[in-house]
């Protein structure tokens, strides 16, 4: 391979961030665009007249919740770096698209709010990152505000999160005296001044040292700091890079977001450990190196009428390997065909950029005419990988969908079936009765709002949902006629329902039925898991 593209690969870094909601995920991804110039000024995208939604926040509903329900990529590049950021969803109803997208990435960054510690959400999202392995870096938020005991938000993470941690740099004050941050690997003091939230904080690094920092810093802080540096320096935390790599242990670092105090140190160190693009296995177990010269990327994410100035379906995809031009020929493995991926794009929330080419680690959208699916490989033609697919979450809500207007019909099932190929919902039927009634499964019911309210805009479709009690569903294993429902002996909480590949499934609302199914029915097999591994 051409040395140029292996620096091309090597540059890139491609990392989500995850945070519970209002911990400032959105205003520090704002600042990394800051100090990677992609943005001139900070607050332009994200003022408090014009809705408090950064770059990365495009949907209506998303404006009006105040919450984050798509994911969105943004690329800019930074001191010889070219970095992937992907956003996720706060919420945790919306887990399942946060996990999709941090199969995209090789790292993940977690903000938590100085004075709040770990908070639900952030337990949620911190388990959904564990299930991939990858190094999380922790920027402890908001410092310009009066904060929690930096050692007991580091015990907090550790207990609450399960995970080591290491301070890489320690905070000088909190709240109005919070000055800056003080870097443990070069012993020196890194502190700030602010030009408005809006522009770069200017810096100046002293010496632990040097014998002007009293009145730098103030007596007391420096007092407290060297104070602190002695119980760090006496603490158990253990750097271990190899430890960083498979997610055990979190480099911890501390800053403000909105002052921009702390944003660039975490910046430069975050890049220098996190990881270039990582190689991906296939389902045959062959490693697929990113360096590999053959193009191969999986879709990771489906999103239909992003923008109403562009009614169409975008296929995200995460170039695994090689390098990809333009007009380059590749295979779409699960669809057994040859293809040209058309309108290639990079995307920054509502701004597209038709692309020529694009290296492993990078995310690109291209236009997707309904042949994707979520976990799909393609790659260039002379290679048959398929990458190891993404697993679904079990739903644990369930309504009937039914649509007000009768005579919209094809409108109706058109809408719901593109949303459950996106992968937001998933369809389901009574058996027998096809598309008469369809009952949808979520993981979080915030996504019915979501599916209710996309139905009436996208599709210009009235609907009805009634939620349904049961929880629970296990897939049916044992051979079964899709058109002929096995014959069961319920318990009352309990329904058959069927997908729409003909496989038939119970869904059912208190735990303890899964036994007294069983024992009503011997010989039924009951698998957790549906055909797609299923979480
Ligand atoms: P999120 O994406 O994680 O949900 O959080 P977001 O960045 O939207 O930040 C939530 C609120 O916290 C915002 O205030 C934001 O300005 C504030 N914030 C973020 N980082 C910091 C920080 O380092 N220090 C302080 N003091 N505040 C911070 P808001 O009032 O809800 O919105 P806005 O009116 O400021 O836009």
């Amino acid at each position: 391979m051409a040395n140029d593209i292996r620096a091309d690969i090597e540059k890139r870094r491609t990392f989500a961030i995850i945070s519970h909601p209002d911990a400032g995920k959105t205003t520090l991804t704002e600042k990394f665009l800051l100090y990677g110039g992609a943005i001139q000024l900070a607050g332009a995208v994200k003022g408090k007249a014009a809705a408090r939604h950064a770059v990365s926040d495009w949907m209506e509903i998303e404006k009006q919740r105040g919450i984050s329900v798509t994911s969105s990529v943004m690329q800019f590049n930074y001191n010889g770096y070219c970095i992937n950021i992907l956003d996720t969803p706060g919420h945790q109803d919306f887990s399942e698209d946060t996990y999709r997208t941090l199969m995209a990435a090789d790292s993940a960054v977690m903000v938590i709010d100085a004075s709040k510690g770990v908070e639900a959400q952030t337990r949620k999202l911190f388990k959904v990152c564990v299930m991939r392995h990858i190094p999380v870096f922790t920027f402890i938020n908001k410092m310009d505000r009066e904060a929690r005991n930096p050692f007991d938000l580091m015990d907090e993470i550790e207990n609450e999160l399960g995970i080591h941690t290491y301070p890489m740099n320690w905070p000088i004050g909190s709240g109005k005296s919070f000055k800056g941050v003080y870097d443990r690997q070069n012993q020196e003091i890194v502190f700030f001044t602010s030009h408005g939230g809006a522009h770069k904080a200017e810096s100046t690094e002293v010496q632990l040292g040097d014998p002007n920092l009293d009145e730098m810093i103030g007596q007391e802080a420096h007092q407290t700091l060297s104070d602190d540096i002695e119980l760090l320096d006496g603490a158990n935390y253990e750097f271990d890079v190899n430890e960083i790599e498979h997610g055990n242990l979190s480099p911890v670092f501390f800053g403000s977001a909105l002052t921009n105090f702390g944003v660039e140190p975490f910046l430069k160190e975050f890049l220098r450990l996190t990881p270039p693009p990582l190689a991906r296995e296939t389902s045959d177990h062959e490693v697929v190196d990113p360096f590999n010269p053959h193009f191969s990327a999986f879709v990771f994410k489906i999103q239909a009428n992003m923008n109403k100035a562009h009614r169409d379906r975008i296929a995200f995809m995460r170039i695994c390997s090689g390098r990809f031009d333009k007009d380059m020929e590749v295979v779409h493995q699960q669809g057994n065909r040859k293809m040209r991926l058309s309108q290639p794009q990079q995307l920054m929330a509502q701004d597209r950029t038709v692309i020529q080419e694009a290296y492993a680690g990078d995310i690109i959208g291209v236009f997707d005419p309904g042949i994707f699916s979520i976990g799909d490989t393609v790659c260039d033609p002379a290679e048959h990988w398929r990458f190891t697919g993404i697993p679904t979450f079990a739903p644990e809500h369930f309504a009937h969908l039914r649509q007000l207007d009768t005579l919209k019909r094809k409108q109706f099932l058109k809408g719901t079936t593109q949303i459950a190929q996106e992968g937001a919902i998933q369809m389901f039927q009574d058996p027998g009765r096809g598309m008469e009634e369809i009952i949808v499964g979520v993981v979080g019911p915030l996504q019915f709002d979501v599916l209710k309210y996309r139905l009436n805009t996208e599709y210009n479709i009235e609907v009805r949902l009634d939620e349904m009690p049961q929880e629970y569903i296990r897939w049916i294993t044992n051979e079964t006629d899709p058109e002929s429902p096995p014959s069961l002996y319920l318990t009352t909480d309990a329904r058959l329902i069927q997908d729409f590949s003909g496989k038939y499934m119970i869904i059912y609302s208190h735990e303890w039925s899964l036994q007294m199914l069983k024992d009503r029915n011997p010989g039924l097999q009951l698998a957790e898991f549906g055909e797609s591994k299923t979480l």
